[in-house]
C-alpha cells in the first residue's frame, strides 16, 4: 500500500509546503498552515494509470460566429445590473461577504423572484435548518415561491438530488465552506475540501446548464478557508459589503467573465429584507446638514453610475503634541497628501489642528476625484465658513497643487442637475462642460482656497 504523504496547505492562499511553519511563505499570513493528505484532492495525479497520449484539438479563428450568453434575469434591477443583465446559464458565481451582511437574504429574495417568473430554483443550505430558512422566507414574503429547499452539506448527496429531477435554472449553495466531498479526505472547511467541492459543483453547472451560486464567508483569519481559492475557478465574483450600523448594502462585481466589473448594486436592509435603492445619491444625501462649515457634496462615480455623497471635515485646534488625523470612508494616505499639498502649496496651516474626515452614510470613496472636495471641506472647516449648499465638487489634486480633470465629468454634472443642485466647482477642462449648472473652474488649489477664505 502506498504510504500516504501529508503536506501543509495554507488556508488563506492555498499554497502548499512540505513542512509546517508559522508563516506562509507565499502570502505572508501567520498560523494558516494546516496538515492535509497529499494526492487525494481533485486534480491530484492519477497514481496507478499510465499516461495516455493526447489527441489534437481543432484550432479555430478569432473571428467567427458569436453567441450571446443566454441569461436569466431576476427582475431585481440592482442585482441584474451587477451580473451584467442576469445570471448566465451554466456559469458559476461566488457571492462573498462578511457574516451577517445579508448574503442569504439576498439570495433567498433572488430565488423567490426567479421562482415567481417560472424558473425552478434549488436552495441548499449547509448553515441553517429548513425551519430557519422557512422563517426567513416568511419574513421576506417569499413563502408562496416555488423553491426547492434542502439542508445538506454532502456534495455527493446534492449532486444525486440535482441529477434525479429535471435540471433547475439556479442552484444556491449556502455556503461553500460547509460543503464536503468524499473525493477529498481532509476536514470540511479546509482549502482542499472547499476547492474540491467547488470544482465538483462547477463541473455540474457546465454539464447541466444550471447556474450555480456559491456563497462564501470572508474571514480575516481563522480556521475556515477563505473563498479566495475559489475566485479563479468561478466565472463571476460578487462582493456584498456594508458598514456596521448603517442599513445600506453594496453589491460589487470583482470579476465577471460575462459582463462589466465596475458596476454596483445598492440595497437597503429593512425588516422585510433587502430593498432596492435605485437612486443612491438621494440615500447618501438624505441627512445633510446644509449650513455647517466643513460639509461638501462630492459628485463621484461608481462604474458607470454617478453617486453624490456628502463629505464632512472637522478641523479643530489640537491639545496634543502630534495632532490627530482620523478618516472614515476615505484613504488615510490620500488625506495626508491633500493636507500636505494645502500646507506646502497654498500656505494653509494644519500643524496645530486635529483633522477628522467622514464620508456620510458609511459610504466608502475610492476615487482620487474626491481630492478637491476634501480640500474644500478642510479649508471651509478651518476658516469656519460654510460652502454653498447648492453646489457639488469634484477634481483630482496633484502634488504641485494643480487641479486635474477627471473622467465622466458630464455624467457627474447631469446627476447633480437632476438632484436640484445649481452650482459646480470643478477642474478646468478644455472643451468646456455643457450643463445647466453655474460652473466655476479651478486650475489649482490656491485659487480654490482664495475663493473659500475670501468671499462668503
Ligand atoms: P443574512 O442574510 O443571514 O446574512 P449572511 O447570510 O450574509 O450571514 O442576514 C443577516 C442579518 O440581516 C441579520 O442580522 C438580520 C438581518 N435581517 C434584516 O434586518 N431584515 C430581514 O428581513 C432579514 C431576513 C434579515
Ligand atoms: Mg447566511
Amino acid at each position: 500500500m502506498a504510504k500516504s504523504r501529508s503536506q501543509f496547505v495554507c488556508q488563506n492562499c492555498g499554497a502548499t509546503s512540505p513542512r509546517w511553519s508559522g508563516k506562509c511563505d507565499s502570502c505572508g499570513e501567520w498560523n494558516t498552515l494546516v496538515e492535509e493528505n497529499a494526492g487525494t484532492g481533485i486534480g491530484a495525479a492519477p497514481m496507478a494509470r499510465t499516461l495516455r497520449k493526447g489527441t489534437p484539438v481543432a484550432l479555430v479563428s478569432l473571428s467567427g460566429e458569436l453567441e450571446e450568453a443566454p441569461r436569466i434575469a431576476t427582475g431585481i434591477a440592482e442585482l441584474d445590473r451587477v451580473t451584467g443583465g442576469g445570471f448566465v446559464r451554466g456559469s458559476a458565481l461566488l457571492v462573498g461577504g462578511d457574516p451577517g451582511i445579508g448574503k442569504s437574504t439576498l439570495l433567498m429574495q433572488a430565488s423567490a423572484a426567479l421562482a415567481r417568473l417560472g424558473h425552478s430554483v434549488v436552495y441548499v443550505s449547509g448553515e441553517e435548518a429548513v425551519a430557519q430558512i422557512r422563517l426567513r422566507a416568511r419574513r421576506l414574503g417569499a413563502v408562496e415561491a416555488n423553491v426547492g429547499l434542502a439542508a445538506e452539506t454532502s456534495v455527493e448527496n446534492i449532486l444525486a438530488t440535482l441529477e434525479a429531477g429535471s435540471t433547475p435554472s439556479l442552484v444556491i449553495l449556502d455556503s461553500i465552506q460547509t460543503l464536503w466531498t468524499e473525493l477529498a479526505d481532509s476536514a470540511p472547511g479546509t482549502v482542499t475540501q472547499v476547492r474540491a467541492s467547488a470544482q465538483a459543483m462547477i463541473r455540474y453547472a457546465k454539464k447541466s446548464g444550471a447556474t450555480i451560486v456559491l456563497v462564501g464567508h470572508v474571514t480575516k483569519e481563522g480556521q475556515i478557508a477563505g473563498p479566495r481559492v475559489v475566485e479563479h475557478m468561478v466565472d463571476a465574483v460578487l462582493y456584498f459589503e456594508g458598514e456596521g450600523g448603517h442599513h445600506f448594502r453594496i453589491l460589487r462585481t470583482v470579476k465577471n467573465r460575462f459582463g462589466p466589473t465596475d458596476e454596483i448594486g445598492v440595497f437597503e436592509m429593512s425588516d422585510k429584507g433587502l430593498r432596492e435603492v435605485a437612486n443612491p445619491s438621494e440615500l447618501f444625501l438624505s441627512e445633510r446638514n446644509e449650513s455647517a462649515p466643513g460639509a461638501v457634496v462630492f459628485a463621484g462615480m461608481e462604474g458607470t453610475r454617478p453617486v453624490l455623497v456628502e463629505i464632512q471635515a472637522l478641523v479643530a485646534p489640537s491639545a496634543l503634541g502630534t495632532p490627530r488625523r482620523a478618516v472614515v470612508g476615505w484613504d488615510n494616505a490620500r488625506l495626508s497628501m491633500v493636507l500636505a499639498v494645502l500646507e506646502a502649496r497654498c500656505g494653509v496651516r494644519f500643524g496645530q489642528h486635529d483633522v477628522y474626515l467622514n464620508v456620510a452614510g458609511g459610504y466608502r470613496i475610492s476615487e482620487p476625484a474626491a481630492d478637491m472636495a476634501v480640500a474644500a471641506a478642510l479649508v471651509s472647516s478651518l476658516v469656519g465658513k460654510p460652502l454653498p449648499a447648492d453646489a457639488v465638487w469634484f477634481g483630482e489634486a496633484s502634488l504641485s497643487g494643480a487641479v486635474r480633470p477627471v473622467a465622466h465629468a458630464p455624467a457627474r454634472l447631469k446627476e447633480a442637475e437632476k438632484l436640484g443642485f445649481a452650482k459646480v466647482f470643478m477642474p478646468r477642462i478644455a472643451d468646456g462642460a455643457k450643463s445647466g449648472l453655474s460652473v466655476t473652474e479651478f486650475s489649482d488649489l490656491t485659487e480654490m482656497v482664495a475663493r473659500i477664505a475670501g468671499t462668503n
